[in-house]
């Protein structure tokens, strides 16, 4: 009786444990992401720093969203889009955790990644491009985005289709 319980109790904590985790956003990548990436050299490409607004389209979990918040600190802003309604839960939930109301998780279309206009310094777009099916209106809508003088920077691998 008192083993069932117990087993019982176990069980339920790790229950809690997980569904903890699973609200948690925990950002989850590759291992050595950090080297093989070179985020701050991404970053300075972007020329994003302290009061910068930047957008990550196509962020995913976020993982450079989450770098480029770091980056711009808390007087600038980071659109972080994507298409995912789930992704955008996902950083809406890290976000708050870790306290950085300067991430704006945006919902985007197949088109249109919904980004205010002329008031992006800077677009990051990592391995994602290749899954963006309507490339020109995407384009068009960076642009519009952009202030004049920004930059748009895209990483995509030659392994993708
Ligand atoms: C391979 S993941 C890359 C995630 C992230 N950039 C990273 O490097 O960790 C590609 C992401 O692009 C998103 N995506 C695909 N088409 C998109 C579009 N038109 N606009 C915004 N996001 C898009 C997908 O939903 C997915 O989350």
């Amino acid at each position: 009786m008192a083993r069932a319980i117990i087993r019982r109790w176990i069980l339920l904590i790790l229950i809690i444990c997980e569904l903890s985790l699973a609200s948690g956003g925990q950002i989850t990548s590759a291992p050595g992401r950090d080297v093989w990436q070179r985020p701050e050299e991404v970053m300075d490409a972007m020329r994003a720093h302290t009061g910068s607004t930047v957008a990550d389209v196509g962020a995913g979990e976020g993982w450079f969203s989450l770098r480029l918040a770091r980056r711009v600190g808390t007087t600038g802003g980071v659109y972080a889009v994507d298409i995912n309604p789930k992704m955008i839960d996902f950083i809406r939930k890290w976000a708050a955790n870790e306290k950085l109301s300067q991430v704006d998780p945006v919902l985007g279309a197949e088109d249109d990644p919904h980004l205010p206009e002329g008031k992006s310094d800077a677009i990051l777009v990592v391995d994602s491009y290749h899954e963006m099916r309507k490339y020109d209106a995407m384009m068009r809508s960076f642009r519009r985005a952009l202030k004049a003088g920004g930059r748009l920077v895209i990483i995509d691998s030659d392994d993708n289709p």
